[in-house]
């Protein structure tokens, strides 16, 4: 089992199941957290990334398959997706996937679910189709300023991981995303991302 990745939230390895390469995710324990309470967060995380990762196939995105879920040491283990993140690849390929994947954002929502984590290194590019990962903070809500809330986080990854084609990359992504929602869902819903900003960091300090 070779250690992939380090996150914040989670170990990546890259291991078998039946010869398949397989990807096993376990959350890890964090000290600073009370120990119950870690224990349920992890686990909480664990079901929900299984589960919305499995539910949101049926709307037509391409996620990996879950192959088992061991909940004492919230872990899962999935199908591999040798791709390369969205994160890394070219400016300008990054920019032309904007487009599907604000697409694929819109799918979602549209379904009543928000991903809750929509950065550019959760899509990855394989065999020309963009696959999402990392359900684990995904939710169930159709409220618009839930989804607001996606999109202004992958908002705020393009402006800093990818500042240099922030403007094309978001303009593409709008347009993948309100040709799904449609024009109404998608005013209601960009009034509520102005609202976020106007709250935030960009509120005027008197
Ligand atoms: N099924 C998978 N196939 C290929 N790579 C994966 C897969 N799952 C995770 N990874 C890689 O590991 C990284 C971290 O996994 P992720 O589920 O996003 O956890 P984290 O919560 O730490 O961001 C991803 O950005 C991706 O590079
Ligand atoms: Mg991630």
């Amino acid at each position: 089992m070779n250690l992939l990745k380090k996150g914040a939230e989670a170990d990546i390895y890259l291991t078998k199941w039946s010869n398949l390469p397989s990807i096993l995710k376990i959350r890890k324990t964090k000290p600073y957290r009370n120990s119950v309470l870690d224990t349920k967060i992890r686990k909480q995380r664990t079901i929900k990334e299984s589960q919305t990762i499995s539910e949101v196939k049926s709307f037509g995105i391409p996620t990996p398959l879950v192959y088992f879920v061991n909940l004492t040491n919230s872990s899962i283990l999935m199908q591999e997706i040798p791709g390369i993140p969205v994160h890394d690849l070219p400016d300008l390929k990054i920019i032309k996937l904007s487009k599907e994947i604000g697409r694929l954002v819109g799918i979602m929502h549209k379904n009543g679910i928000m991903h809750g984590d929509l950065t550019t290194s959760n899509f990855i590019l394989y065999k020309n189709k963009v696959y999402v990962i990392d359900f684990g903070l995904s939710q169930k809500t159709i409220k618009s300023e839930d989804h607001a809330v996606d999109l202004r986080l992958i908002k705020e990854i393009l402006n800093s991981a990818h500042a240099k084609i922030m403007e094309s990359a978001w303009k593409n992504f709008i347009s993948g995303y309100k040709s799904v929602v449609g024009t109404i869902t998608y005013s209601k819903i960009m009034h509520s991302v102005s609202d976020i900003e106007s709250r935030g960091r960009y509120a005027t300090v008197i």
